[in-house]
């Protein structure tokens, strides 16, 4: 037996399988090719136009309930027109990473405009909100201090928080005395909270006033994504500390994305000075990848400065987001503790999630499945969204549509 031979003898004997990698990429396939085989596979399905609330698939015009963009920004003739504006200018690449030769002044103008936005001292942009997060967490916290979160913050969060090697304690669900709890736990080292704003799955919001006090209690730092609340939360869209009419000052490290309500790519942190200069020297992400291109970096501008001008698409999101929860609380679905445009409508299991999809995609309604372990094993569900493109009519025609689809799954 040769020396490779013995060992996978010695694990195979184990039980542990020498093809441990392929054993997972198969067992994927064939809950995939399951689902394909069943008609209840839904993912990925490709868009072929977009029409304000409307979407193209397989030549089917469908009502989108399924969005990310809040404001209904996606293909606004301003935006569009900065993004053209700056190829024609710049082309459609940068000369690498920010640090070195990729800094554009259309960079620039757009962290001056989101520390505006958020009434920060600074800003800086990174290439995915992803991406902002793993690397934010893990350049600010290292082996020997803890970061702390909340239970079902967003899977990019986690990631920046395990690459950080920091202690990492999660505490339950806007639970404020578990927070406290944890606060302790962690001790006198380096401490910093993150925490989502709007929690992406289930729609409620974080208990900031709470969370903030805390942080000052414990000599915490406070780091909050806004990736969900940009634009959605406040009278006129500028977030949770809007929201909650507390100070500008109340969180900070105020990361958000520039992919949802933004019809763009991108993440920023916007903050103090200080620690915008030291992400910018220090975080692994901005020093070690190219620069946002000028197309993304333009819209996302033009998209702030929309937000700005026409007031009239928060206030609208607003009066669909009333419509709409209510409108799914009174056909009785389980809406957990949703408070935003963010909807999960709770199917329990997966073939109840995938049967109330198909009946929403047969009548023409693009809503899409959320399963483990994105979210809960036992809380599968459909989470859908309104934005303001979305006309009355249209929350009508999807109420009827998800009564239907859930009363044939077994939902309600
Ligand atoms: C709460 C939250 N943070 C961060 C991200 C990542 O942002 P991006 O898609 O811009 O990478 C997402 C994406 O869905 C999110 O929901």
């Amino acid at each position: 037996m040769t020396s490779v031979g013995r060992s996978a003898w010695k694990y195979e004997s184990m039980g542990v399988s020498m093809d441990a990698i392929g054993e997972r990429i198969a067992a994927l396939n064939a809950r995939a090719a399951d689902a394909i085989a069943r008609g209840l596979y839904f993912y990925e399905r490709p868009i072929t136009a977009i029409d304000g609330p409307w979407v193209t698939v397989a030549n089917r015009r469908m009502l989108m309930m399924a969005s990310y963009s809040y404001l209904g920004l996606i293909g606004h003739p301003d935006i569009n027109r900065a993004a053209r504006d700056a190829i024609d200018c710049f082309g459609t690449g940068t000369h690498g990473v920010r640090l070195l030769a990729g800094t554009l002044t259309l960079h620039r103008e757009l962290e001056d405009t989101i520390a505006r936005f958020k009434q920060a001292e600074g800003a800086v942009v990174y290439s995915s909100g992803y991406v902002t997060n793993l690397s934010v967490i893990s350049t600010l916290v290292g082996h020997g201090d803890a970061v702390i979160c909340d239970k079902i913050n967003h899977a990019s969060i986690v990631d920046g928080c395990l690459l950080s090697r920091a202690n990492f304690i999660r505490f339950k669900h806007n639970d404020m005395a578990d927070l406290e709890r944890a606060l302790i736990k962690a001790g006198s080292v380096a401490k910093l909270v993150v925490v989502d704003a709007v929690f992406s799955m289930d729609g409620d919001i974080i208990n900031l006033p709470e969370v903030s006090q805390l942080c000052r209690q414990y000599g915490a730092w406070l780091m909050v994504d806004e990736a969900h609340s940009l634009g959605v939360l406040g009278k006129t869209g500028h977030g949770i500390e809007e929201h909650f009419g507390l100070p500008p000052d109340t969180i900070d490290i105020k990361m958000g994305t520039l992919s949802k309500t933004i019809p763009s790519v991108g993440g920023y942190v916007a903050g103090k000075q200080d620690l915008i200069t030291y992400l910018k020297n220090v975080s692994r992400a901005y020093i070690f990848s190219a620069a946002l291109p000028p197309a993304s970096v333009a819209a996302a501008k033009a998209a702030f400065d929309v937000i700005e001008r026409e007031t009239w698409r928060v206030e609208k999101l607003h009066a669909m987001e009333a419509l709409f929860l209510n409108g799914l609380k009174s056909l009785g679905f389980d809406t957990l503790r949703s408070e935003t445009t963010i909807v999960p409508l709770i199917t329990g299991d997966d073939d109840r999630a995938f049967l109330m999809t198909r009946g929403c995609h047969q009548a023409d309604v693009f809503a899409l499945p959320v399963l483990s372990p994105a979210v809960p094993v036992g809380l599968s569900r459909l989470r859908v969204t309104v934005t303001a493109a979305h006309e009355p009519e249209h929350v009508a025609r999807a109420l009827e549509v998800f009564e239907r689809a859930g009363r044939e799954a077994g939902v309600i």
